[in-house]
């Protein structure tokens, strides 16, 4: 990899100004999402090219969605750098109580190795983690870059990252959640401070803004799993919108079985709605996640990732995540 990317001087990168993205309309939160999609697109596009992997064909706005939730909660972490009026490179931080997370760092091609990965990272996460917190985010493990970065901040790779893809129905072989006494129910609002306990059990933070966010949207139905009335588990379809059609998470149970269960509850309603594939994002300790989905015939799909952070954090073993954007 060479030493200086861009073809600009450091100077000219210099120069560009930091701006946040703070309150906005929905029209200008659209416009700025709608920006940082394309610079997720190219900067992404390009890394596959440099890593020898098939090029990154997703749509432009494929990140809108996402990012729009990102710069609606967290806007005044939402970080750009703009050429003119045009923006070259973002870098987003969320905050969720004590834990800290950056949800996306990306620079256009041309303007790489100029210093403002570091500088919208600084500035995203400017203060973070709070005293007692941590910080986190996922990261491509075939990016020195990136993860040079991150580690000289002090967050360093803690897990892998697995992305597993494969046939829906066969999950669906290994049985109910009923098996385990266990009934599902849709998720809706009144569920919020189930969920949070659950959260707060699993992750160790509240991340309502996150399920109110989810709930929203039609495609992207939950499922809460009881025992004997108490939750213990819940599990979404859709991800966190960047990972296609058959997205699933995020995953999470008071116990890895009950977890795993919530997981073959979820990949089954996928097949059940017609869809062949299911991809979903798997932290390396959860091995029961991983059982389900490797006896059932999935492969790993892309690059691997790694779960950073500046501590130890979460109980990796019961969890499934959205995607690389949302936790
Ligand atoms: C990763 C990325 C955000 C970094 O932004 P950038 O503007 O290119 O990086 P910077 O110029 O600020 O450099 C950051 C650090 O990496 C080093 N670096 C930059 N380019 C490098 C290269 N080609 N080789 C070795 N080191 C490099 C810099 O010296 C700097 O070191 P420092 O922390 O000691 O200051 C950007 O390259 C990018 O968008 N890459 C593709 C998408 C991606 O992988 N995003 C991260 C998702 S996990």
């Amino acid at each position: 990899m060479s030493a200086v990317k861009g073809s600009r001087s450091h100077a000219a990168a210099d120069a560009l100004v930091i701006r946040r993205a703070g309150d906005l309309g929905s029209a200008a939160v659209r416009a700025t999402a709608a920006a940082a999609s394309r610079i997720i697109t190219a900067a992404l596009d390009d890394l596959a090219g440099r890593q020898g992997l098939p090029a990154f064909d997703a749509p432009e706005d494929h990140a809108v969605p996402t990012l729009s939730h990102i710069i609606e909660t967290d806007g005044g972490r939402f970080c750009l750098a703009c050429d003119g009026d045009r923006p070259v490179a973002f870098g987003a931080g969320l905050v969720r109580d004590a834990f800290s997370y950056c949800a996306g760092l990306f620079v256009l091609p041309e303007w790489q190795g100029q210093g403002l990965g570091r500088r919208l990272f600084e500035a995203a996460l400017d203060g973070l983690p709070v005293a007692g917190g941590a910080t986190a985010l996922t990261s491509n493990a075939a990016n020195p870059v990136s993860n040079g970065l991150y580690a000289r901040h002090g967050i360093y790779p803690q897990h892998a990252l697995l992305v597993l893809c494969g046939p829906a129905a066969e999950v669906r072989a290994y049985g109910a959640p009923r098996r385990r006494g266990l009934d599902a129910e849709p998720l809706g609002p009144a569920h919020l401070g189930e969920l949070r306990e659950i959260d707060e059990a699993v992750l160790g933070f509240d991340r309502t803004p996150d399920h109110l966010w989810f709930l929203s949207r039609p495609d992207h139905p939950g499922w809460l799993l009881r025992r004997r009335g108490r939750a213990v588990a819940y599990a979404y379809l859709g991800g966190d919108h960047t990972e296609g059609a058959g997205s699933v998470g995020p995953i999470a149970g008071l116990r890895p079985g009950d977890q795993a269960a919530a997981l073959r509850f979820v990949v089954a309603e996928l097949a059940a709605r017609g869809q062949e594939r299911a991809t979903v994002v798997v932290p390396g300790p959860n091995l029961t996640a991983q059982r389900v989905l490797w006896e059932s015939g999935f492969a790993f799909e892309g690059v691997t990732g790694l779960v950073c952070a500046s501590r130890p954090f979460a109980r990796f073993d019961r969890y499934v995540l959205a995607g690389d954007s949302i936790m």
